[in-house]
């Protein structure tokens, strides 16, 4: 049998001089959150988790009941063991401090509980995605400034994938590993070790129906995609959308492929769709880490500042050098 998710980690974290079993403990009760929202994922109409909150959440979208559930369920396996100080969430308007009844911890996380949640009354997979920050040295009650940290900072990232498998996706700066879900004995084993992106690719996925929308160099790229052999590429590109970044990226660490949601015009007071501390940062990590790359276009998305906790971003990410002649097209233009 092959290694346990938590055996894998403890002997990571064995390599580490000083490290205290914190990091360990966090990621155990994240694999546990996480495992209780596949079994809620999984029984979906057989429990009546289905459908619409009728609720709101901050970033103007409407909230399905898994929204709410999967956050509520993320929290309450974090917030008790001392690991953490504060966290922050998708569905959450601010910041969520430790409740003063629990220790306090020297870790911040953030967290979209349910990505690809209009995928989620078709049956079609949906993913958790997290990052873990350390706590600003000396701060025991963080404010959202305290999470203002780029990308680089990340200590860890990772994803979880509720498809035909339930797989966990993680990188803590050391290469990428993938764990499936065995469900009669209720683990995750270590079934992807040192998953990479192939550096070229003939695989696209982006919105297309936002193609107005987008800027000259998008444009410009899929369009190239498009004319296949005939055009200035001379190579046919095949095209996948999931609506699940999730299912999205774990396709490109699975056979490379580079994803879209660029920057456009559709809505001028934003940047992009993907927020940059629940999706644009964990997944960055993990596709530089497993020999990829992550950019907006203009800059690499894990050395922005942010400026806010539900700050979007443009993405553009996957295969190295697709992303590359992206980025290429943006500096011609
Ligand atoms: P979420 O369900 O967490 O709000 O995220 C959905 C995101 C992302 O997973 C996906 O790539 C994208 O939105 C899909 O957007 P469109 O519906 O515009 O295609
Ligand atoms: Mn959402
Ligand atoms: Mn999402
Ligand atoms: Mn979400």
């Amino acid at each position: 049998m092959s290694k346990s998710l938590i055996q894998f980690i403890i002997e990571e974290q064995r390599a580490i001089p000083g490290a205290t079993g914190d990091f360990t403990g966090l990621l155990s009760d994240i694999v546990s959150a996480c495992k209780q929202i596949a079994h809620q994922v999984n029984k979906g109409a057989l429990i009546g988790v289905l459908g619409s909150a009728g609720s709101e959440n901050v970033q103007g979208e409407t909230q399905k009941k898994l929204d709410v559930i999967t956050n509520e369920i993320f929290l309450k396996s974090n917030e008790w063991a001392g690991h953490l100080a504060a966290m922050a969430s998708e569905e959450m308007d601010d910041i969520y401090p430790i409740p003063a009844k629990y220790p306090k911890g020297k870790y911040l996380l953030t967290f979209d509980p349910l990505d690809g949640s209009s995928n989620i009354d078709v049956n079609i997979s949906v993913g958790t995605i997290f990052s873990i920050l350390r706590c600003p040295e000396g701060i025991t009650n963080p404010t959202a400034d305290d999470f203002m940290q780029p990308g680089t900072k990340q200590v860890c990232a990772g994803y979880a994938l509720y498809g035909p498998n339930t797989m966990l996706v993680i990188t803590s700066g050391n290469g990428v590993n993938g764990f499936t879900l065995d469900r009669d004995v209720g683990d995750f084993f270590l079934t992807h070790p040192n998953m990479t992106i192939p550096a070229d690719t003939l695989e696209f996925a982006i919105n297309a129906s936002n193609e107005r929308y987008w800027e000259a160099p998008v444009q410009r790229y899929v369009k190239e995609c498009i004319a296949g052999k005939t055009g200035p590429r001379g190579v046919n590109f095949n095209m996948r959308w999931v609506a699940s970044m999730v299912a999205e990226v774990h396709r490109i660490l699975t056979r490379g492929g580079v994803f879209m949601y660029p920057k456009d015009t559709k809505d001028p007071s934003k940047a992009g769709k993907l927020r940059l501390m629940y999706e644009a940062n964990p997944m960055s990590f993990i596709v530089e880490q497993a020999g990829g790359m992550s950019h907006t276009g203009y800059e690499r998305i894990m050395d922005i500042k942010p400026s806010g906790l539900h700050q979007r971003v443009p993405v553009i990410l996957g295969s190295k050098n697709e992303v590359e002649r992206i980025v290429g097209y943006h500096k011609e233009a």
